[in-house]
């Protein structure tokens, strides 16, 4: 079948079909991924912490992440892959946003590009949408300006749920194809969900979104240690390539690898 585009989301919102997002930042994980029926493939700029051992978002550059975007691009025959435009690439004008936005496209191979923010970031959507660049609005948490929000938090309780809804609606009439929604109230997301006609897709925002996306090494459990509460752990890749590694390198100080099979 062929590439999953903005109208199939439509379409899966319309017949209340959820789907899962991950976010893929090489060749192998994409293909596996996408052979596992993930329609969507994120290269989040999570890739600062979990690829490029950065301790948060804010260190990655667009040169660090456009080979990444590359390697999932040219891996999907299917997945719609959305590139995450980083901190400090997008944030200083609607031009600076585009500029970022077409290299990921043109260089990275991109089919969409998401953005972090509240309804500040309305220009840079519009800017996007005009030109004809699909843009995923990220509200509610947006680890970008974690050090403005005090750290990880969860956004929109209580009376700042309406700073949210408004921000979600300002999004879609500015022209977003889709809203991610980070760390908010079970109730608040669906109420989101409900407000607008494009998809939505939570990570810690509850059962209400239309879909839902984990960072790919935590959902498979190959990053270890304190995980969010939001994250459920489906294996244990940690586990299995250091059963792997060790046990290579016991073959191969015992001599038993490379065997006869092995040797030419
Ligand atoms: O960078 C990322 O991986 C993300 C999400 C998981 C929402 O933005
Ligand atoms: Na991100």
């Amino acid at each position: 079948s062929g590439r999953i585009r903005i109208p199939h989301l439509q379409q899966m919102k319309e017949r209340g079909e959820k789907w899962a997002m991950l976010t893929a930042y090489d060749m192998y994980t994409a293909a596996v991924f996408e052979q596992a029926g993930i329609p969507v493939l994120l290269v989040g700029d999570s890739a600062s912490n979990n690829v490029f051992g950065y301790e948060s978002s804010l260190p990655a550059t667009v040169d660090e992440l456009i080979p990444l975007v590359r390697a999932v691009a040219r891996s999907a025959r299917r997945a719609m892959v959305i590139a995450d435009l980083p901190f400090g690439s997008y944030q200083g004008s609607p031009e600076q946003c585009f500029h970022t936005a077409v290299r990921f496209m043109k260089v990275g191979g991109a089919h969409a590009v998401k953005l972090e923010g509240g309804a500040e970031m309305v220009p840079q959507v519009e800017k996007l949408a005009a030109a004809g660049i699909p843009v995923m609005a990220h509200i509610g948490f947006t680890p970008q300006s974690e050090h403005s929000l005090g750290g990880y938090r969860v956004q929109g309780r209580g009376e700042d749920a309406a700073r949210l809804i408004a921000a979600a609606k300002a999004f879609e009439a500015a022209g977003a194809f889709a809203l991610l929604i980070e760390m908010v109230p079970a109730d608040v997301a669906a109420e989101i969900t409900g407000a607008v006609s494009i998809p939505t897709v939570g990570i810690g925002a509850g059962n209400g979104c239309d879909a839902q996306v984990l960072v790919w090494q935590d959902m498979a459990g190959l990053r270890t240690g304190r995980l969010p509460r939001f994250v459920k752990q489906y294996a244990d890749q940690h586990g299995i390539l250091l059963r792997a590694a060790r046990d290579y390198a016991a073959d191969v100080a015992a001599g038993t690898f490379p065997g006869p099979e092995h040797a030419f």
